[in-house]
């Protein structure tokens, strides 16, 4: 058992910054891909959503049920000064975990709607807003960015942070290609900064546990994985069916960092992607055309014969809305020889692990605890870690490995071809 009583199989892997009925709230009032911005959530009241998004929405902080019960900051805990640049609504799920968060201090936040950047100062007391990167860079003095823009505005975001000596996090993905990724990458590395980029699946104890059983040999050799996540699609920001948007680097990205982490880095990549709703209807905007996959099947070569395939998209029926806690299927699924483990829910809100082998072929569910993680706290942790010199399981490099995958995939399917890669990172993961 470790501190916490939970079984050692499934032990928290990092040194939390909230304690767990803080975390519990937060999971309790969060849904994952996607949560409506909060103007958005207000015009559609009638999804089921609307209930735990608005509970972390600007008025309804100050009266957040977890608020008392939070971890203080350790005597002489180093605070980082942190801004936000993105005040959509994925920053309605990170600034809650920022702001009480014992190792940020939160120094401002941008949006190029200025509005937002406001609304999201007052919601959480942020004590500077800006309309823009470059009057954030010459505002008030800070030491890292999270960057939750649109997906195509991080590369420019992040580079012209990190010229500044800003460490950066950044939401998917780092950068629109592997190449520039890994320029940003250098670039941080000769400035002596820290570059990290979500998603942060690689850090749930159910992650651990899965790798510790590929590991262990109990599933013999390891044969083949199956991973899918999906939905309806967001519809608050055409930027997702966009040129340098689309299901790949919003949705496939999680599970493709889950198998790369379970099964090893990938070689080569064979995928077909289309576009099965051509026209969406997007809040604000109305009618825009789709342009980037909204439907992927991609296949996934890790050496040693062991094949994985993902499968996402945005026309996903999905019974739960965007709440994970609904999703009790196996949707991460790894088959060896001699055994079975299927992860109960979706790898960024994972729910157990289930696992049968050749001598106990019945499943038996382990590892139901959370254990400390939850998706939007991967921004905080890396905070910790410019504080106190921990280290992620998430690094950029199988991030942009990732990334390389996601690009790869759009080459195989326009050309027909089966894609070799050329980057790796560090595997297996010290879990
Ligand atoms: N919404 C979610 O639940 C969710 C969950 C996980 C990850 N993400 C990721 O978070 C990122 C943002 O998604 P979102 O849903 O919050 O989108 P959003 O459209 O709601 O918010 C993006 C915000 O960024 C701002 N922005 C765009 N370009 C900018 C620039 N150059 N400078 C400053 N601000 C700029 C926009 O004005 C907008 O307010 C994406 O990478 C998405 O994949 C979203």
């Amino acid at each position: 058992m470790d501190s916490f009583g939970r079984p050692s199989s499934c032990t928290r892997l990092f040194s939390l910054t909230l304690q767990e009925p803080v975390l519990g709230a937060i999971r309790k009032t969060s849904t994952q891909p996607h949560v409506n911005s909060s103007e958005h959530v207000s015009a559609t009241i009638s999804r089921r959503d609307f209930a735990k998004a608005s509970l972390l929405t600007a008025g309804a902080f100050a009266a957040a049920p977890w608020e008392s019960s939070l971890k203080a900051a350790e005597p002489g805990t180093r605070r980082i000064r942190t801004g936000v640049i993105g005040c959509g609504s994925v920053s309605n799920q990170y600034l809650p975990v920022l702001k009480r968060c014992p190792f940020v201090d939160l120094v401002s936040v941008a949006d190029i709607r200025p509005e937002r950047a406001r609304k999201q100062s007052e919601a959480y007391q942020v004590p500077h807003h800006y309309p823009s990167i470059d009057a954030m860079l010459s505002g008030e003095p800070f030491e890292f960015l999270i960057d939750l823009t649109d997906m195509q505005a991080h590369e420019a975001i992040n580079r012209r942070a990190l010229q500044a000596g800003k460490h950066v996090w950044s939401e998917k993905p780092i950068a629109n290609s592997l190449e520039a990724g890994q320029q940003l990458l250098r670039l941080a590395l000769r400035r002596k900064l820290r570059l990290w980029g979500a998603p942060i699946t690689v850090q749930s104890p159910q992650f651990a546990f899965m790798a510790r059983k590929v590991a262990s040999g109990d599933l013999g050799r390891i044969a083949a994985a199956h991973a899918f996540y999906g939905h309806e699609g967001p519809d608050w920001s055409s930027f997702f069916y966009e040129k340098g948007g689309g299901s790949l680097p919003d949705l496939a990205v999680y599970n493709l960092t889950s198998l790369t982490g379970l099964l090893g880095p990938v070689r080569r990549v064979t995928a077909l992607l289309s576009i099965v709703t051509p026209e969406r209807t997007i809040h604000e905007k109305g009618k825009i055309q789709v342009t980037e996959e909204d439907n992927a099947m991609v296949l996934l070569d890790h050496g040693k014969g062991v094949l994985s395939h993902v499968q996402s998209g945005f026309n996903y029926f999905n019974p739960h809305g965007h709440d994970g806690s609904g999703e009790k299927r196996h949707t991460i699924q790894i088959t060896g020889s001699r055994g079975y483990v299927g992860l109960v829910g979706y790898d960024w809100a994972p729910q157990g692990v289930d696992w049968a082998t050749l001598d106990r072929p019945q499943l038996v569910r382990e590892c139901t605890e959370p254990g400390g993680y939850i998706w939007q706290q991967g921004a905080a942790l890396a905070a910790e870690c410019l504080a106190t010199g921990r280290e992620l399981l998430a690094t950029p490099e199988q991030a942009l490995h990732v990334l390389e995958i996601i690009t790869a995939a759009r080459a195989s399917s326009a050309s027909g071809r089966t894609i070799p890669l050329k980057s790796t990172f560090r595997w297996p993961l010290p879990v």
